[in-house]
């Protein structure tokens, strides 16, 4: 984990989020913890919890995107989990260790890829060693006992097969050979035949018996006619897989998630039970109280071993409409010591939400025409506009945040996206009074914008 000062992480956060000051300050400082708790001594390094954190804020102001966006600063195993699926009738145990099994699977994969990118290169050489294999098959060996004819000749004959070899080697790296195709033996999908159903229990303790009865049958292969260029992918990716121990990987895998693991909890709220008697709010209660060990730290049965959940981030977000964080149980509570209230976005920062970003709106839209061959470009009036285009329509209907300026720019744009591959000009210059026209039945009527925004 490469160790940001919280001033840095607030500054990698802003290329993509616009203001929530006290949420982006609130997560760095979090994740500089845990930096900071790998550096103190044993003993009191168990004692450090991770200061897990509630956001509070609208819909579309940038909470899950700002969890999303700082577990990539973290190259840390992250995963986003709706608390309220585990309320949904019908769902059978609510199996809230899941997201601790889900986060080891995927800390599995990222450790892996990772490992697999260190010996790419020795992994391709190998591969190549394998095509020209069966481009020009190894000479045989004469048997011992046969008494060679001529050693000579023998020997000409190696030199030969090699000097073809290096030559085969050349034309192969100059993609002279790309167009061959070679066959290979792949492994065929894993359980064609069946879907064998586990007994209920097992999925939970994160056994698979499709893996385990996988492992016991022979591995199923399919011989495939394919080109050389693709045939050096798999052959390469193949050899990776060798070169790498699996057991290695799945320990550091296990213990990315146990240090610096990362879950985001979303819409927590719906799961605060309002004290209404005899409401539903038995079963809210019961999913706190079903994640309340996981956040209190237990350890969890994956099919990789045992995880312990102490000292993953939990960050919980939600609208709090309706309930109140203090509607959740206490204990809950307590393990969520950090509260930070996201703003409502103004048409000020739809503006700067339109432009400034990383991957801001605008600039995708110009990156998708450029393709077209056109250029497009909004003047600052236009922007302007469109920002409070996306503000009145927040006021006046539902508020749904920055994602309104996804719906008015799709309206907007919607011309143009259809009509630019027969287009002549390869100008577009979209004004005020361009946003104005296109956008005016919207606006004005708001029986229509109900339907299309
Ligand atoms: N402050 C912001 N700066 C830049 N972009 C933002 C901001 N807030 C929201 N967005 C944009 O709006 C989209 C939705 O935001 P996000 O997913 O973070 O909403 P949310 O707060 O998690 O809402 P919800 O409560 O509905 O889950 C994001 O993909 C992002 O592009
Ligand atoms: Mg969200």
């Amino acid at each position: 984990m490469e160790a940001l000062t919280p001033r840095q992480i607030v500054a990698e956060l802003d290329k993509y989020i616009i203001g929530q000051d006290k949420a982006k300050k609130a997560v760095a400082i979090a994740l500089r913890n845990r930096w900071r708790r790998q550096q103190v001594t044993d003993d009191l390094r168990e004692e450090i919890m991770p200061n897990n954190i509630i956001m509070i804020g609208p819909t579309g102001v940038g909470k899950t995107e700002i969890a999303r966006r700082l577990a990539n600063l973290a190259e840390a195993p992250f995963i986003k989990v709706e608390a309220s699926k585990f309320t949904e009738v019908g769902y059978v145990g609510r199996d809230v260790e899941s997201m601790v099994r889900d986060l080891v699977d995927l800390s599995v994969n990222m450790v892996k890829e990772d490992r697999m990118m260190g010996v790419e290169k020795e992994a391709e050489n190998q591969a190549e060693e394998r095509l020209l294999d069966m481009l020009l098959p190894p000479l045989q060996k004469k048997k011992k006992g046969k008494r060679a004819v001529n050693k000579e000749a023998e020997q000409e004959a190696e030199a030969r097969w090699k000097r073809s070899r290096e030559k085969l080697r050349t034309r192969l790296d100059d993609g002279k050979l790309d167009k061959r195709m070679v066959e290979l033996e792949l492994p065929s999908d894993r359980f064609p035949m069946v879907e064998i159903l586990s007994p209920i229990g097992m999925e939970e303790m994160g056994i698979n018996i499709q893996e385990i009865f996988g492992g016991m049958m022979p591995p199923r292969t399919k011989r495939r006619r394919v080109s050389i260029p693709e045939a050096r992918k798999i052959l390469a990716q193949e050899e990776a897989q060798k070169l790498i121990d699996m057991e290695k990987v799945i320990a550091s895998a296990i213990e990315r998630v146990e240090n610096a693991g990362i879950v985001f909890l979303d819409e927590i709220d719906k799961i605060a039970g309002e004290r209404v008697r005899g409401e539903v709010d038995v079963s809210r209660e019961g999913v706190q109280r079903d994640i309340l060990p996981i956040v209190e730290g237990s350890t969890v049965m994956t099919k990789h071993g045992m995880v312990r959940s102490d000292h993953i981030l939990f960050i919980a977000a939600g609208a709090f409409h309706v309930s109140k964080p203090s509607d959740l149980i206490p204990e809950l509570q307590g393990r969520f010591p950090i509260r930070v209230e996201l703003e409502s976005l103004t048409a000020e920062d739809f503006v700067r939400i339109l432009t400034e970003p990383k991957n801001a709106l605008l600039k995708q839209y110009t990156a998708m025409l450029k393709t077209e061959g056109v250029g497009i470009t909004f003047t600052k009036g236009a922007i302007r506009e469109i920002a409070q285009v996306a503000d009145k329509v927040n006021t006046r209907m539902e508020n749904i945040g920055a994602r309104r300026l996804h719906t008015v720019m799709t309206i907007l744009l919607e011309e143009i996206m259809f009509s630019v591959p027969d287009m002549e000009k390869k100008r577009v210059r979209i004004t005020r009074k361009y946003v104005q026209e296109a956008m005016k039945d919207i606006v004005e009527d708001e029986d229509i914008s109900k339907y299309i925004l």
